[in-house]
């Protein structure tokens, strides 16, 4: 069972600009709340509290405020900072120590996953033993993305961002590794673009037989907020459920107690922490 989990929260959110020169694309709203809880709802949802949140260089104490280490969240949240976008796989360098010996989630701090079956597999894919697993979902413009080629319930094939493909399966940012991570991760040298690429880390672990995938089919919905026009279509998404059902999505405050890991007491202080907003009115009704 995978119990500790890394956020990559870090890059320059270029392609977000001029609204991420000044802060950090993750701690931008997505319609109410801040980008990093969707991501960190999925850990939480899937089990893990073990959390490494890793931030680009700088920005660190503006994630502090939202999350603090000290939090009310039942969350064990560590910070590392990336000193330059230099590729997902540089998480398990900088995250070393943080992994250990153990088995590790990676979710990109952009990256938003919702769907009534989710939850049922994150919970059955964290019990996971060997290997590496991605999550695929259909998307009709899979050459913004990592791809992957699928024959009979195997990924033969998979290219990051290619100009022309007719698979229409994106790998989502969420990715499931077993501990041979890190000695893949060390194989790995700079793309043409500079970065270490998980494509051709889950390229290794694909040839020696060892990458599973599972289809997060139509009923899920799995969005990247990676630029301006995905980025509102998330945001109004988000808001077109929550308006309709009274519900939040990604609220960290609710999926903690529905986990036991808190207890009311720390949505009082929660509560507290937030001030006088929507969000903390909505934390009261937890409370009844
Ligand atoms: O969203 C899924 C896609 O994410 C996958 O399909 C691709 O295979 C994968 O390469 C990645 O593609 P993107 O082009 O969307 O990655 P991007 O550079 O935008 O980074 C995604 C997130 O990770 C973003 O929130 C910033 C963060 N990041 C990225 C890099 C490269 C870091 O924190 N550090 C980094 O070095």
């Amino acid at each position: 069972m995978i119990k500790k989990g890394i956020i990559l929260a870090g890059g320059m959110g270029t392609r977000m600009g001029p609204i991420t020169k000044a802060v950090n694309k993750q701690l931008l709203p997505l319609h109410d709340k801040p980008l990093i809880f969707y991501p960190l709802s999925i850990l939480m949802l899937s089990g893990i509290k073990n959390i490494l949140i890793i931030v680009n260089k700088g920005h660190l104490n503006q994630f502090r405020k939202i999350i603090p280490e000290k939090n009310n969240l039942g969350l064990k949240i560590e910070y590392k900072e990336q000193s330059r976008p230099g590729g997902l796989p540089e998480a398990f360098i900088i995250g070393k120590k943080f992994i250990n010996k153990d088995s590790v989630a990676l979710i990109l701090g952009d990256n938003f996953f919702y769907g009534q079956s989710l939850t049922n597999i994150l919970k059955k894919n964290i019990n996971f033993q060997k290997g590496a697993k991605i999550f695929l979902h259909p998307v009709k413009n899979p050459q913004n993305y990592g791809v992957a080629y699928v024959r009979k319930k195997k990924v033969v094939k998979l290219k990051e961002k290619p100009k022309k493909t007719n698979s229409n399966l994106a790998v989502t940012g969420l990715y499931l590794f077993d501990n041979r991570v890190m000695e893949f991760t060390k194989k790995l040298r700079p793309s043409n673009r500079g970065e270490l690429e998980i494509i051709d880390l889950l390229n290794i672990y694909r040839k020696k037989n060892l990458l599973n995938a599972e289809l997060i089919g139509r009923g899920g919905a799995w969005l990247d907020a990676g630029n301006i026009k995905d980025y509102y279509s998330a945001s109004s998404f988000i808001s077109a459920i929550e308006n309709r059902q009274g519900f939040k999505i990604a609220c960290p405050e609710e999926i903690a107690l529905k986990n036991n890991w808190i207890k009311k007491d720390n949505i009082k202080k929660s509560i507290k922490f937030y001030g006088n907003c929507e969000y903390s009115k909505y934390l009261k009704t937890l409370l009844k």
